[in-house]
């Protein structure tokens, strides 16, 4: 039941901050009744405007507000509010009770049970090896080069309620583990798609969802977009264990964990830089950190933060006080090195002054110890919130150029045997780092223009032969605290995918993006969506819709399947002998 175990999550919160000065700022109780005339009243109550006034608000039950206010319609008002507020205005306005669960036809057949085809294709987690380079031989995916031109769309699920979907699935002996903006974390079987159960997380989950073996089933270890961690059981659903890994009000887990032996790794970024849109807010205080958890009952290992903790060191114009150092995030998950005792990640920027060597980095952690061994550096003095795209008070300095690293390193041989970690950036830039140097960078490649939101995003693959980077670079405008609905996106701007050559950086080939056609409000080219990789094909979906696939020999041309009703086209590259040799087909544009 969300609300109850909410409220669980508000007890601890506030036990939470009273031994946390940093957060002293968050100790004033809300109502959800100030909250709605703080920051919903302007427009709910105005007659005759677009919004539904707050009679029509009343007749929703708490839960779809409070989804709308995480990943809805409303996200960017939402964007300053704590998670107290959030949970409180959508009590005080909706009605009690669960959400509607799957339909009962939605369920597979009884005695059809989870888990139950031990040799069919798997991915697990983020990436199926710990080395982060998404990559599966045909056997293991299942599917070979020949095969692609002929993917069309078997089933397709609706997540209830949810106006997007984001998580990266987990497919295992059968079945898929996928979470949901809702909240809901689902267990499918892969062929028909029927449910096998249900579980409702406090918070959104968006991080693929690792599978480790327990006994005769696996426990599945995930995190959620306000900062729990759970651990399942493969078979039934239930919950084997819960708990927060930061004290922090706007902890958030991107990244999914890994794991080694019976020791999980869970990386942890926030929300603070969206906070930070309220001149009020006390800027900034949240450490990116890694935890390391026993599976078995997710008691402490070690946690690692990734800044000193913050200090105060003034007050913003609007009265606020300023702390430093902040930020540091870790977006993605974390790459395994066992040979090396090293576990690598990958951080983001720095929230308020003073900047650290830490973000923007590339940091080596003992795996036994979480003890920094090395950071390498790319971005130096990149603190940055949100604020700063609208002018507020509490944008740093620096103002930015926020340049995280949003994807995990990939640790890789390269052809002439060497092992290199590649990193691709939001700036734009790919990098190659020597693990046996202390990260020292042995090249770096621009593959796009780069920006707050260009640049390689969620994640690269490789082959051991070459690196494929697909680039975002979105244009268009951002909607930073309103007024309501999605971005505005370039129909044109954006996209591309680069190979890189592993041992010096030299570009391969290069496959341009494809402008949205038509180009309806809300597309763009951007290929943000992290890679994956069997031998002949690389695929890369994007924010038009489309899913593409490939050939990793030379990229450039790529043919699609006739439009499905969905919408969905899978797409394959021509650019291959083979491939020429086929019957007719459309091209994608
Ligand atoms: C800047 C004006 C504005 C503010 C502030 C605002 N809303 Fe809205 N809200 C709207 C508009 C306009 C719509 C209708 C959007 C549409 O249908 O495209 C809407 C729709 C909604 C919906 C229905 C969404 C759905 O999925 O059907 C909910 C729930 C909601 N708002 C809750 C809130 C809450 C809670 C707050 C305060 C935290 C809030 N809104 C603040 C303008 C606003």
């Amino acid at each position: 039941m969300r609300f109850a175990r909410t409220s669980v999550n508000k007890l601890m919160i506030a036990a939470i901050f009273a031994t946390s000065s940093a957060s002293a700022q968050n100790t004033t109780p809300v109502t959800g009744a100030d909250v709605y005339q703080n920051r919903c009243a302007k427009c709910h109550d105005q007659a005759g405007s677009r919004a539904p006034a707050k009679d029509v608000l009343q007749k929703m039950s708490a839960a779809r507000i409070l989804r709308t206010l995480d990943f809805g319609l409303m996200m960017a008002v939402a964007y300053p509010m704590k998670r107290d507020e959030r949970v409180a205005v959508a009590n005080f306005l909706g009605t009690q009770g669960e959400d509607t669960p799957p339909p009962a036809n939605a369920f597979c057949p009884a005695g059809m049970q989870p888990l139950s085809a031990a040799s069919a294709p798997s991915w697990t987690g983020w990436s199926p090896s710990l080395s982060n380079a998404r990559y599966q031989s045909a056997e293991q995916a299942g599917l070979s080069m020949a095969q692609v031109r002929h993917l069309k769309l078997k089933w397709a699920y609706g997540f209830a309620g949810d106006v997007t979907s984001f998580a990266a699935p987990t497919v295992l002996d059968g079945t898929l583990f996928v979470g949901s903006a809702g909240g809901v974390v689902q267990a499918l079987d892969a062929k028909t798609g029927c449910v096998h159960w249900v579980f409702q997380a406090n918070g959104p989950v968006r991080a693929a969802i690792l599978p480790v073996r327990n006994g005769s089933s696996y426990s599945l270890v995930f995190g959620d977009l306000i900062g729990w961690v759970y651990a399942l059981d493969a078979k039934s659903g239930k919950m084997l264990w819960k708990k927060r890994v930061d004290d922090h009000e706007a902890s958030r887990l991107t990244g999914s964990p890994v794991a080694l032996n019976d020791v999980v790794f869970i990386p942890e970024a926030s929300w603070e830089e969206n906070r930070s849109l309220d001149p009020q807010y006390q800027c900034c205080t949240f450490r990116g950190s890694v935890t390391a958890l026993r599976v078995r009952d997710g008691s402490l290992v070690w946690k690692s933060y990734m800044v000193d903790a913050p200090q105060k060191t003034g007050v913003n114009s609007a009265g606020a006080a300023q702390w430093g150092p902040s930020g540091a995030p870790i977006w993605s998950s974390p790459t395994v090195d066992a040979k090396r005792g090293l576990l690598y990640i990958t951080t983001g920027d720095n929230y308020s002054v003073p900047a650290t060597s830490t973000s923007d980095a590339v940091i080596a952690l003992g795996l036994k110890t979480g003890r920094i061994v090395w950071t390498q550096q790319v971005t130096a003095n990149d603190a940055y919130t949100s604020a700063c795209r609208t002018k507020g008070v509490n944008c740093p300095s620096t103002n930015g150029p926020d340049y995280d690293f949003g994807s995990s390193a990939l640790l890789v041989h390269a052809p002439n045997g060497k092992e290199i970690l590649v990193a691709g950036q939001k700036s734009g830039v790919v990098h190659a780092f020597d693990p046996d140097a202390k990260g020292k960078i042995l090249w770096e490649t621009r593959v796009g223009k780069g920006g707050i939101n260009g640049g390689v995003q969620w994640g690269m693959a490789s082959d051991d032969q070459k690196v494929y980077a697909a680039v975002s670079d979105v244009s268009g405008v951002m909607n930073m605290g309103g007024p309501v609905g999605g971005a505005t996106f370039d129909p044109v701007q954006g996209g591309g995918l680069t190979a890189l050559h592993l041992e010096d950086g030299a570009k391969a080939w290069f496959a341009p993006s494809h402008p949205c056609d038509p180009p309806k409000p809300g597309c763009s080219p951007g290929q943000s969506a992290a890679l994956a990789l069997i031998p002949g094909v690389v695929f890369s979906a994007s924010l038009d819709g489309h899913i593409r696939a490939f050939s990793t020999e030379d990229g450039p041309t790529v043919y699609c399947s006739p439009s499905t009703r969905g919408g969905l086209q899978f797409c394959w590259s021509a650019g291959t002998k083979r491939a020429r040799a086929g019957g007719t087909r459309s091209l994608c544009q």
